[in-house]
């Protein structure tokens, strides 16, 4: 079938922007139709691409009409970043968390149902083929019923990165909002909905408004519970970031970093390795695993060709809007509990 090329625009050419400017560069199916970003590296970058540059969201939007906008500015911009697109009726792709405020997100959410334009939300782990090898694999019934998780996201971040960019050290950008919302996110997507939490976190020694390492319980829906940790002051081989293999950037482990516990086996992840007894389920009998092929098929990649899925109406959104807010309201519970020292019900 022969098909247009899909204009996509970046709004905010940082780090994350880049990498979305590189794929969708080396992507069949889109081009780049305009970068947005005051910095005025932004326009030397732009112009050094030969792509359309401007300085102000609002003015590219009117001028450049794109068939859809990849939001990847900080985190307090997205929800008025995200207003503009849908008042232009741009299809959009926000960078998670959605916002700072679970409450912020549900204006931008209803503002794109009301006016019948596509939001997507950037937990792009959803789209590596082994995260739905993993759903399969639970799909199928080989774990059984999940009744315990297990993630870690302990990373360390150098000094430069925050210096780099000093809205990284401001409320609302700690490592809660910008790692484990992601941790988050596959966990509800392959466990299910969260329905209680209950945490605690510890200030950053570095002097940074959040905190900077924090642990949650977490209770299930389907009854399971689960613990999550993460840091960016840890230095430890045991992350998403480390461990998947989804961005030349890390050095990776050979580690892994979610355990899935279930009625009939377990797997861990990102090794996608399946364990289950030889025969009768039981502490006494031998078990042995099974490891899954992993296709290594850049997700960042495919949430592109996603997004020009939908953009074109063959497929609708897999990340909505609604889910990136859901995902944002387990996180704002756990920052609330880890505040309060209260059990958050949601
Ligand atoms: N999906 C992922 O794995 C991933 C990875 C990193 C960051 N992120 C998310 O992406 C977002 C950006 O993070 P980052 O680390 O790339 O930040 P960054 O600071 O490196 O880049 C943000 C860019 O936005 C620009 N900007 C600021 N105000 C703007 C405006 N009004 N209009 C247009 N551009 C504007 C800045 O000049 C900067 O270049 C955050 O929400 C972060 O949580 C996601």
């Amino acid at each position: 079938m022969n098909r247009s090329l899909s204009r996509l625009a970046v709004v905010g050419a940082g780090l994350i922007g880049r990498r979305h400017i590189a794929t969708i560069l080396q992507s069949t199916v889109a081009e780049l139709a305009a970068i947005v970003d005051p910095q005025p590296e932004a326009k030397v970058f732009a112009d050094s691409l030969g792509v359309p540059y401007f300085a102000v969201l609002s003015e590219m939007l009117e001028s450049v009409s794109p068939d859809g906008a990849i939001v990847a500015t900080p985190n307090h911009l997205h929800v008025e970043n995200g207003l503009d697109c849908v008042r232009a009726g741009c299809p959009l792709l926000v960078e998670k968390p959605l916002s700072t405020s679970a409450a912020e997100a549900q204006v931008l959410v209803q503002a794109a149902n009301d006016a019948d334009v596509p939001l997507l939300v950037g937990h792009h782990r959803r789209y590596n083929p082994l995260i739905r090898k993993a759903r399969q694999i639970i799909d199928e019934g080989l774990v059984g019923d999940i009744r315990a998780v297990q993630a870690s996201c302990w990373l360390y971040k150098p000094d430069g990165y925050f210096e780099q960019a000093p809205w990284r050290t401001a409320t609302g950008a700690g490592p809660i909002s910008v790692n484990l919302v992601h941790d988050v996110d596959l966990m509800r997507y392959l466990v299910g909905d969260v329905s209680s939490v209950h945490a605690m976190a510890a200030a950053s020694a570095r002097g940074h408004e959040n905190e900077d390492v924090a642990a949650a319980v977490l209770q299930f829906e389907s009854g399971a519970v689960g613990t999550i940790t993460v840091s960016d002051a840890i230095v430890a081989p045991w992350s998403w970031e480390l461990t998947a293999r989804e961005n030349p950037a890390y050095a990776p482990t050979d580690q892994s970093c979610y355990l899935l516990g279930g009625s009939h086996g377990s797997l861990s992840l990102p090794d996608l390795k399946l364990w289950r007894n030889d025969g009768e389920r039981s502490w006494w009998h031998p078990m042995s695993a099974t490891n899954f092929p992993i296709d290594s098929a850049d997700p960042l990649l495919n949430q592109i060709q996603h997004f020009c899925q939908v953009i074109q109406g063959e497929q609708e959104p897999l990340v909505t809007g609604s889910e990136g807010a859901q995902t944002l309201r387990v996180i704002e519970a756990i920052q609330h509990s880890a505040m309060n020292g209260t059990t958050i019900n949601l």
